[in-house]
């Protein structure tokens, strides 16, 4: 574990870290330079600066590959976190690398898409970032000239969608986007919800006065998702190339990714903080507006849909715990209460905020708890994702030559707030809940950005990564 002898100090030394990677944990000092993990050891030479960890807990920095910021929404929706505010909220949650979406507009050319992101990105990042494309208008040049274009500059994953009207790709769509993604080893990760339900759904819904946000629950139930999990692992096996299901929600579509598992497909599967921390409860009992502040898609379950959902992560079904960070604000004009109007439940803006509380829920109630070890925590919250992005092993693990993104964690309680959060989302829907561990310092190419009480912010030192191919699965 040693590097070759260098007669400079190191720029940063963290003595008596517990490093835990995804396969490991070990007591080691790290020794960084130029951003870099240049030592692990124990006793290694002094560093310019100096942090004792005293033995806690040290893990590669979150890599968070499904959040949205700053995406161009149809007015009057507009997200409340940009590339300042998402990703400070990030760094104070032990994020140290974010992969939101440039979002292709149906007849938008996707390098249009592409450059309007860097330019909403440039400049304002605390953290490192890459971008996945969405791609939603799969004409004949996006597919045979843009798509490679940009997979060769470093977006080697995109998100479809089976939903959305102005998302939406039909099974013919799809079918080519993968063959696509397939020629040129890509990643496509499958928004899994049949549209034609929910639109007949919401229709008799709203027909009969039924527009309260829990009937967006209502609007989308678990066999919507089941149908399109299904389907979206049909036409990956017709085309022979691994898919991620995303935002996967409760047992039906569990049941669907397992099935696929069983017979040798090679079908990856995400899930996110909601599906373990809130429940159909929580989009509301009644018809109390306040429910708005859950609604996402696919929704949250019931409590035993929480258990389904935590025995999958256990037992290893799921390749990644995302946030699906969607950050709309409740009050104000652009977000789920917009103007003081409690919009029927269709115009109520999807998602939810958690790129701050996504890795502390996880360690707090997953590592803590007993329900998982911190090597599956990393494995879970960092590794996988930097595998599946192609960004591992610069990103998502702790090893001479990776950046030196990291976290020391504290363990003591913190009950979350939404006054205590970096996001400008003005809520979180995770508030109340009393964790027992926080990260005590992150660390961004061996900057201090979060020091366990102060963020030090420091916009543009974020650097735009450009995504080889994923590496989840063994070389042929
Ligand atoms: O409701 C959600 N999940 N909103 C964010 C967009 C998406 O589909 O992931
Ligand atoms: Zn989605
Ligand atoms: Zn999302």
């Amino acid at each position: 574990m040693s590097a070759p002898f260098s007669a400079q100090p190191f720029d940063l030394v963290i003595r008596n870290a517990n490093v835990a990677t995804a396969s490991d944990t070990f007591m080691a000092d790290i020794g960084i330079r130029n951003g870099v993990i240049e030592q692990l050891g124990r006793g290694i030479a002094p560093g310019r600066k100096e942090i004792d960890a005293a033995g806690r807990t040290v893990t590669p920095g979150g890599v968070d590959g499904h959040c949205h910021l700053d995406q161009p929404m149809p007015p009057p929706a507009r997200m409340a976190d940009d590339f300042d505010t998402g990703t400070r909220a990030a760094a104070c949650g032990g994020t140290t690398t974010v992969i939101p979406f440039a979002a292709q507009v149906k007849g938008q050319s996707l390098q249009a898409a592409v450059d309007d992101y860097h330019r909403r990105a440039s400049g304002r990042a605390h953290i490192d970032y890459a971008f996945h494309l969405i791609v939603s208008d799969p004409t004949p040049d996006v597919l045979s000239r843009e798509l490679p274009t940009l997979i060769a500059q470093g977006h080697s994953s995109f998100k479809i969608y089976m939903t959305y009207d102005d998302l939406k790709l039909d099974d013919g769509q799809i079918l080519d986007v993968l063959e696509t993604a397939k020629q040129h080893n890509a990643l496509v990760m499958v928004h899994a919800e049949n549209a034609d339900c929910i639109e007949w759904l919401t229709r008799r819904l709203q027909a009969g006065g039924h527009t309260a946000p829990r009937f967006h629950g209502r609007s989308r139930p678990m066999l919507v998702e089941r149908e399109a999990t299904h389907r979206a692992i049909a036409l990956a096996e017709l085309v022979d190339v691994p898919i991620l299901i995303v935002h996967v929600s409760g047992r039906e579509a569990v049941e669907q990714i397992r099935w696929a598992r069983a017979h040798g497909l090679n079908i990856f599967a995400e899930t996110c903080p909601q599906y373990l921390f809130l429940s159909a409860d929580d989009l509301g009992v009644d018809d109390n507006y306040l429910g708005a502040k859950c609604v996402c898609s696919p929704p949250p379950r019931d409590k035993a849909n929480q258990e389904v959902i935590w025995n999958a992560l256990i037992e290893g079904l799921f390749t990644v715990f995302s946030s699906d960070h969607a950050p709309f604000n409740y009050g104000g004009t652009h977000g789920k209460h917009p103007d003081g109007k409690e919009v029927a439940f269709p115009y109520i803006p999807n998602g939810i905020p958690g790129i701050e509380t996504r890795m502390p829920l996880l360690y707090s109630e997953g590592v803590l708890k007993g329900r998982i070890t911190v090597n599956k925590f990393v494995e879970l919250t960092s590794t996988n994702a930097a595998r599946a992005y192609g960004l591992h092993p610069r990103k998502g693990t702790v090893a001479i030559g990776a950046d030196a993104d990291l976290v020391i964690w504290d363990e003591r309680e913190v009950e979350i707030s939404n006054d205590m959060l970096h996001h400008a989302t003005d809520y979180t829907p995770y508030a109340g809940i009393v964790l027992k561990a926080w990260p005590g310092v992150t660390l961004s190419g061996g900057d201090v950005v979060w020091d366990g009480t102060e963020f030090h912010p420091r916009p543009g030192r974020g650097r735009f990564l450009q995504c080889a191919a994923p590496t989840l699965l063994p070389k042929k």
